[in-house]
């Protein structure tokens, strides 16, 4: 257990260049929910037995109240960068219209970045739609990947050139399989005809939106925001290895084939016709559109067999796990970036998430997480080791800034470089955070 962080001498991550964030979420850390339309996250949280704790997002961290003490926070941590989400329901309203209190919200936020010299990384969705555009079908409806680029459009002339990079999406396969799919995200749907539909209007809504955000936003770095679970069989057994491909390309490749290779992977024409995605003819090119950056999110890896009956199945997490019971594995990280850079021309990368849910305990104002401290070196090495290898990453980004609503674990899990007491707001920089901090100090 240590409580630094720390790199080779000669890593490319210690120069100046090389940029350092800390990463959040619209609906996990703003509360200020009546200045906003509700989005699928109020009403998922409202159902019974979908959120661990029974909790919502209605105050979360205040940051809608705070966020001027919070932008003092992140100053004070000395990152480059600072990764944020518009909550669409707060800047568009139902007529399909700026919200101008909304819109000055995030102005606000933007402008104050930008005169401390924080770079503003700006997510477009993370999650949180308007509920009324659920009404209509939701991301099975394909026209919401048109309402989708029509938001794009108005935010983005909106923010002039206060943002440094624009991600459309967050994590599409979230949206898509857990919320559509698994049923244990928001809307809540189960059932495998709606998990590739939905995956599919997503991917088309981020390339519908590029090119507007490119005409918009010349200057922005525009892209998006995947996340990937690496998988492994359990054993060298060809059956293994059939099923974990399987599942990799159900789960990963699915997501990321389109947007280099104009196709989905070849498992798509064996999932029965109901469940295949509705793609109309031009789709492909839409979304394939040049991205500027990558971002890539990573946590963990899952390790598969083969399964008589279903095409695959999933292990339970080995040991040793984080307090959300995922492996540290760091090693896929490695393996994932450079098998990534093998299969795609990839443009250059930032990891825009990356971090550990960890049982932190407070005492006397000190957070002395050294597990989390422990878990960032690992896989500030893995990266280090990608770039080494030809991965051209540009920046990290730690997630998160503060503890906050984890979606359906409720505020039960913390993965904050700062500690936040729910009951007084009360912020306290995490030994983890004075850690980054440092690290990012060091650079020459
Ligand atoms: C990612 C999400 C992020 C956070 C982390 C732990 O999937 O993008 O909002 O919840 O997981």
């Amino acid at each position: 257990m240590s409580s630094k962080l720390s790199l080779p001498q000669n890593s490319k991550m210690l120069k100046r260049d090389f940029t350092y964030g800390v990463a959040t979420a619209s609906f996990q850390i703003e509360g200020g929910v009546e200045q906003r339309l509700p989005c699928i996250w109020d009403t998922f949280c409202d159902t019974p037995n979908k959120i661990l704790d029974a909790s919502n997002g209605d105050i979360a961290c205040d940051h809608f109240n705070l966020w001027q003490e919070d932008i003092e926070l992140i100053d004070s941590l000395g990152v480059d960068a600072y990764r944020l989400s518009i909550s669409w329901p707060r800047v568009i309203t139902k007529d399909g219209e700026l919200n101008k209190d909304g819109v000055d919200y995030y102005l606000a936020i933007l402008n104050r970045l930008k005169n401390k010299n924080i770079k503003a990384f700006v997510t477009l969705y993370h999650w949180d739609l308007p509920q009324h555009l659920e009404d209509n079908g939701g991301w099975l409806n394909r026209d919401t990947a048109y309402q989708f680029k029509h938001y794009a459009d108005l935010i983005s002339q909106a923010f002039g050139d206060l943002v440094y990079a624009y991600a459309t999406l967050n994590e599409p396969f979230c949206s898509a399989y857990l919320g559509y799919e698994a049923g244990i995200h928001a809307p809540g749907l189960v059932g495998q005809e709606y998990g590739k539909k939905a995956a599919h209007h997503l991917l088309l809504a981020h390339g519908l939106a590029m090119p507007v955000l490119k005409a918009n936003s010349p200057n922005s770095q525009c892209g998006i925001v995947l996340n990937f679970t690496p998988c492994y069989p359990e054993s060298a057994s060809e059956a293994d290895k059939a099923a974990t491909s399987y599942a990799d390309d159900y789960f990963n490749q699915w997501y990321i084939k389109p947007l280099f290779d104009k196709q989905y992977p070849n498992i798509c024409q064996q999932l029965p016709a109901h469940c295949q995605p509705d793609i109309q003819a031009g789709d492909m090119e839409i979304i394939a559109h040049s991205i500027d950056f990558l971002g890539i999110n990573f946590y963990t890896r899952a390790i598969y067999r083969h399964h008589d009956d279903k095409k695959f199945e999933e292990l339970p997490a080995r040991a040793p796990r984080t307090d959300i019971g995922w492996e540290i594995y760091p090693m896929a990280f490695y393996e994932l970036l450079t098998s990534l850079n093998d299969l795609y021309t990839l443009p250059p990368v930032y990891i825009t998430e990356n971090g550990a849910a960890m049982a932190d305990k407070i005492t006397d104002s000190v957070v002395n997480d050294t597990d989390r401290i422990d878990y960032y070196q690992s896989h500030l090495n893995a990266v280090h080791n990608a770039i080494e290898d030809g991965v051209d990453i540009k920046g990290y980004f730690a997630w998160s800034l503060m503890d906050n609503f984890e979606w359906a674990e409720g505020y039960t899990k913390r993965f904050g470089i700062v500690y936040v007491d729910y009951k007084t707001q009360l912020r306290t920089v995490k030994a983890s955070g004075l850690a980054y901090k440092h690290l990012i100090s060091e650079r020459t």
